[in-house]
């Protein structure tokens, strides 16, 4: 594999005018239209010649990584990812490598965090094409839940701890670590991000229907609070990253099932108890969060897993929360200062001092290809800070407490306890001095990256060259989670009012779930955003050509939103003379279910061959319909369709008019 290439853009300390990559080039000329990478965060006055240096270097690498890890992420998803062929519709393979290591399988946590990813990144721009992929991903988790595999079964909810399957959605049966119990946690709060997005633009009713069956089986499981494997795959006991996702999916799960009407009140009920547990990792002579506990395995406890809980439990509401280790609070920046520095030890970070940026590994006792950084961590690094700098210029003040005091002290020397104001020259330091620590984490990444932008699992502690797995999907989307943070765009919010308070003392507590399949999976068309049809921005991945492209296409509609739309209903069903097929439905133009009032459809087209039954009825744009067709005889008697009921949902666009087309359940 290639190693250092010194024309790698990040690399050099000019500006993008010495770009000489014609791949680069073109990505920088073409692609970055409406891309997060050209904001800029703007130099202070007083900033020293380093960093500026640093911080255009950075600026550059981020404008050229930024189409590069975005179009490969997409080629992991299938099947429609030019390297996930062989998946299925919205698998996320880890990586294309399937030797040495072989990691073409999709593992749950993988999956929900580059679809949390995603759905963030979704969230802040409506992008259809990411849409549909959110879709996809979501019907291939509600099959997934219902695989039995090594773990066990829907039924118990066992087979939920299964950490990794098949691409073609079968299950692996290999000796493994499992089980695991942070996938259904994260998977539940990429759904749950998605589902607050449709609540919000009028479509609560797909949340309703087709997200929560899938979230509820997850967070049943995740209140059951069992111990397991950690995010690593090696330490059997109580992994900090998997409580405090825990803790996430439980306080997001209770506050959709609020909003959706549904019952929720067994996970508010539990999850004061698992930030309670949550606390327990602090410890407080180190000023570090031991990463797991309930375990007894010979390691000090300082491990990437706590950066990356800090990371995915962010909120900029929360402040600096130290109970939910919020990235700025003063806990998670001791840890952070603490986690760093215990891999200061590897050949490639030798000369650095305290308080510069270092190339980040798992933990230090590592042992995985010899133990080595990875992109991952060290971009969690950087994303903590950019979270931590977000909130800081938001609240127009920074606060250094005696916990927090070591973490500053590397960045301003001689810095004292207390909270200064925007406005403050300490104030000012600290946010030039972080910033530009965040940076170095960045330009390590730009320095180790290959040359064509790649980012595997790892790069070698000793001179950086890329190992293990290439074309980590992680790595990518932990590229762009922190590139958006850079720029100040964070993920929406997810905590209430209680969701900091931690109960004076700590009780054990387990809520056994009740499991059921989640069969309804097919999403409506054209939930766009209910500020009425945007500019389209669309995602797509074309895999012709060298290299694969992504392009964001914008275009401008000038129509009219419908606000009713004349929806055909088709549906193909064999029936004997005299039968007539009808549709009845939940809403007043569906005869609200009653069967006398049902809308009869027409079978002017019907033939042996294709024996079509169709009707007409006007809907409101938007609307959510639930619906089934029912074969009446001459005499009155009927026949109804088997379950499920249809769900359908009216377009909201220009179009006054749709079809829908269905097969009769039998
Ligand atoms: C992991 O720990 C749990 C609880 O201590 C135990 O029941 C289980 O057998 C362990 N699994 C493995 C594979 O060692
Ligand atoms: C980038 O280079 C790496 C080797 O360093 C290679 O494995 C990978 O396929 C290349 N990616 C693209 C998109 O060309
Ligand atoms: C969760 O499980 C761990 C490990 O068994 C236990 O120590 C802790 O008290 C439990 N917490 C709750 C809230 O049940
Ligand atoms: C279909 O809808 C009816 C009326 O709301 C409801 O009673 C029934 O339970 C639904 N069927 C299924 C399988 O959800």
């Amino acid at each position: 594999m290639e190693v250092l290439d010194q024309d790698i853009p990040g690399l050099s300390v000019n500006d993008t005018a010495s770009l000489v990559n014609p791949i680069m080039h073109f990505f920088t000329s073409a692609l970055l239209l409406g891309s997060v990478a050209v904001q800029t965060v703007l130099g202070r006055a007083g900033f020293g010649r380093q960093p500026l240096l640093l911080k255009r270097s950075v600026d550059s690498f981020i404008s050229t990584e930024t189409p590069i890890a975005l179009e490969q992420l997409l080629c992991n998803i299938g099947s429609d990812g030019c390297n996930a062929k062989r998946a299925a519709s919205g698998v996320v393979i880890a990586s294309p490598s399937t030797q040495d290591p072989d990691y073409f399988y999709t593992w749950t946590r993988d999956s929900a965090l580059v679809f949390k990813a995603i759905v963030d990144r979704f969230t802040a721009q409506y992008d259809a094409g990411l849409q549909g992929q959110i879709q996809q991903y979501i019907a291939s988790q509600a099959k997934l839940q219902g695989i039995s595999d090594p773990s066990g079964s829907l039924s118990d909810g066992k087979g939920l701890g299964e950490p990794k399957y098949n691409v073609d959605l079968t299950a692996f049966t290999g000796a493994w670590g499992r089980p695991q119990r942070d996938g259904p946690a994260l998977r539940a709060i990429a759904m749950v991000t998605y589902a607050n997005w449709l609540v919000q633009n009028g479509y609560s009713s797909t949340a309703s229907t087709i997200i929560w069956p899938v979230v509820q089986n997850d967070l049943n499981y995740v209140a059951q609070n069992q111990t397991g494997f950690d995010l690593w795959e090696e330490v059997n006991g109580s992994s900090f990253f998997t409580i405090a996702s825990q803790y996430r999916a439980l306080i997001d799960g209770s506050n959709l099932a609020n909003t959706l009407g549904k019952s929720g009140g067994s996970y508010a009920a539990i999850a004061p108890q698992i930030l309670c547990f949550l606390q327990t990792f602090w410890v407080s002579s180190g000023g570090y969060i031991n990463a797991n506990i309930n375990v007894n395995n010979g390691r000090a406890g300082k491990d990437a897993n706590t950066i990356l809980a800090s990371i995915h439990s962010f909120d900029p509401k929360l402040g600096c929360d130290a109970a939910t280790f919020q990235p700025c609070s003063d806990k998670a920046l001791s840890n952070h200062k603490v986690t760093v520095d215990s891999f200061r030890t590897y050949k490639i970070n030798s000369g650095l001092g305290k308080g510069k940026a270092a190339a980040v590994g798992r933990y230090i006792e590592d042992v995985y290809y010899n133990g080595n950084p990875w992109y991952l961590a060290t971009l969690a690094a950087a994303e903590q800070l950019y979270d931590a700098l977000y909130v800081w210029k938001g609240a127009g003040s920074v606060a250094v407490t005696a916990t927090s005091l070591a973490f500053f002290r590397d960045l301003v020397p001689g810095v004292a306890a207390g909270t200064y104001a925007s406005g403050s020259a300490t104030f000012a330091s600290i946010v030039d001095a972080t910033s530009a620590y965040a940076d170095g984490f960045v330009d390590i990444v730009a320095k180790y990256a290959a040359a064509n932008g790649s980012l595997a699992e790892q790069f070698s502690k000793d001179d950086g060259h890329p190992l293990s797995a290439r074309d980590l999907t992680w790595s990518y989307a932990s590229f762009l989670t922190a590139a958006a943070r850079r720029a100040g765009v964070v993920p929406p919010s997810w905590s209430n009012d209680k969701a900091t308070s931690v109960p004076g003392t700590c009780s054990a507590t387990s809520i056994v779930g009740s499991y059921s399949s989640a069969t309804a999976t097919s999403f409506p068309p054209s939930q766009t955003p209910s500020t009425g049809v945007p500019p389209t921005t669309t995602t797509t991945t074309t895999t012709t050509g060298s290299p694969p492209s992504t392009s964001k296409t914008t275009t401008t509609s000038s129509c009219q939103a419908a606000t009713s739309v004349a929806v055909t209903f088709k549906e193909l069903v064999t029936t004997k003379y005299g039968q007539t097929i009808k549709i009845v439905g939940n809403t007043g133009a569906l005869g609200n279910w009653d069967t006398s009032k049902a809308v009869p459809l027409d079978a002017s087209e019907y033939t042996a061959g294709n024996p079509l039954w169709k009707g007409t009825v006007t809907l409101p744009a938007g609307q959510v319909v639930e619906y089934k067709y029912i074969n009446v005889n001459p005499d009155d008697s009927l026949t109804w369709e088997k379950d499920p009921n249809h769900t359908y949902t009216v377009p909201k666009s220009c179009a006054t008019s749709a079809t829908q087309s269905d097969k009769w359940q039998g």
